[in-house]
C-alpha cells in the first residue's frame, strides 16, 4: 500500500450556493448554505485515503467545535492523526466559499493552521521516513513549507509542492520538490511573472519537474524532457472546489507508476471530484476511479 504524508491545512468550509458572484458592495440572495469539511491539506489527505493510500496528516486544529468535527471527519476517512495538533485558545481554520455556475471564490481565515510550525514537521520525521510521497501546500506558514521540503529531500522522499494559494517562492525551494503543481494562474504568481505570458514559456523557468493543471483541459507536464499534454476528462461540473486537491493526492498515490500514468489518473480523479458539491463530495474511491478509467474495479 502506498504511504502518503500530508503537511497542510484543515478548514471548515462555509459554503454558499449563489446564482452568480456578488459584485463589491452588492447584496445577493443565495440559494443554499452548507458547512462542509475542507482545507487543502486535509482534502488531499482524504482524497489519497479514498484512493487506497495509507495516509498520515501533519496539521493543526483549534479547540473549538469546528476542531472536534474536523478531527472526527479525518478519523472517519481512516487518516492517521498522531501528528494532528489541537491548539489551545485558537479557532480552527475557516474558508468562506461562494459557488456559482460550477466555479468558486474563497476567503480563508487560517486560525490554527497559522500555528503549524517546523517543529511539528520535525516531530513527524519517522512518518515521513516511511512515506512513499509527501504533499505540502501553501495554506501553512512558509517556514513550515520550507521545513517539509528540506526534511523530505534530506530523507530522499518525493515531495509534491502544490503552490496554492499562490505566492512567489525562492527557486531553491522548488529545486527540493519532486514536482511543483500550479495551475496557470498560480504559475505566474509563483514566478512573479505577468499573467499574460505564455504558460509554456513560464514552465521553462521552473527549476524542477512540473505538472500544470488546466482544469477541464487536463494538464501539461515536464519531467526533465519535453512538455507533454494530458487531455482532460469530460464531466458535468457542479463544484470545482477541491479538484486541485484531488489531483495532487492522486499524483502522490500513483507516483510509483510512470509519470504519464500518474498524471492521467490524477486528471481523471480531479474530473470526478467536480461532479458533486463540496471539496470532498466528489472525491472518488479507488474503485470509482478504476471504473471511470474503464478498468475492472
Ligand atoms: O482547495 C479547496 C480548499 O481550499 C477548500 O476546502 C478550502 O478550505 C480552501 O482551503
Amino acid at each position: 500500500m502506498t504511504r502518503v504524508v500530508v503537511v497542510g491545512s484543515i478548514n471548515m468550509d462555509l459554503v454558499t450556493l449563489a446564482p452568480r458572484f456578488a459584485a463589491p458592495g452588492e447584496t445577493l440572495l443565495g440559494e443554499r448554505f452548507v458547512t462542509l469539511q475542507g482545507g487543502k491539506g486535509a482534502n488531499q489527505a482524504v482524497a489519497a485515503a479514498r484512493l487506497g493510500a495509507e495516509v498520515a496528516m501533519v496539521g493543526a486544529i483549534g479547540d473549538d467545535a469546528f476542531g472536534a468535527q474536523l478531527y472526527e471527519g479525518l478519523a472517519r476517512e481512516g487518516v492517521a492523526l498522531d501528528h494532528l495538533h489541537r491548539i489551545d485558545d485558537c479557532g480552527s481554520g475557516t474558508a468562506s466559499i461562494t459557488v456559482a455556475g460550477g466555479e468558486n471564490a474563497i476567503v480563508i481565515v487560517p486560525g490554527a493552521n497559522a500555528r503549524l510550525t517546523p517543529a511539528h514537521v520535525e516531530r513527524a520525521t519517522d512518518a515521513i521516513a516511511r512515506a512513499d510521497a509527501v504533499l505540502v501546500q501553501l495554506e501553512s506558514p512558509l517556514e513550515t513549507v520550507e521545513a517539509t521540503l528540506r526534511l523530505g529531500s534530506k530523507l530522499g522522499k518525493p515531495v509534491i509542492l502544490n503552490p496554492a494559494p499562490a505566492q512567489p517562492l525562492p527557486p531553491e525551494w522548488l529545486e527540493l520538490a519532486r514536482f511543483v503543481t500550479p495551475n496557470e494562474h498560480e504559475l505566474a504568481i509563483l514566478l512573479g511573472a505577468d499573467a499574460s505570458e505564455d504558460p509554456r514559456e513560464l514552465i521553462r523557468r521552473i527549476p524542477c519537474p512540473i505538472v500544470m493543471t488546466r482544469g477541464a483541459e487536463g494538464a501539461w507536464y515536464r519531467d526533465g524532457g519535453e512538455l507533454v499534454q494530458q487531455s482532460g476528462f469530460k464531466v458535468d461540473a457542479v463544484d470545482s472546489t477541491g479538484a486541485g486537491d484531488t489531483f495532487n493526492a492522486a499524483l502522490a498515490v500513483f507516483l510509483n507508476e510512470d509519470v504519464a500514468s500518474a498524471v492521467r489518473k490524477a486528471c481523471a480523479a480531479g474530473a470526478l471530484s467536480v461532479t458533486r458539491l463540496g471539496a470532498r463530495g466528489g472525491m472518488p474511491t479507488r474503485a470509482e476511479l478504476d471504473a471511470f478509467l474503464g478498468k475492472p474495479a
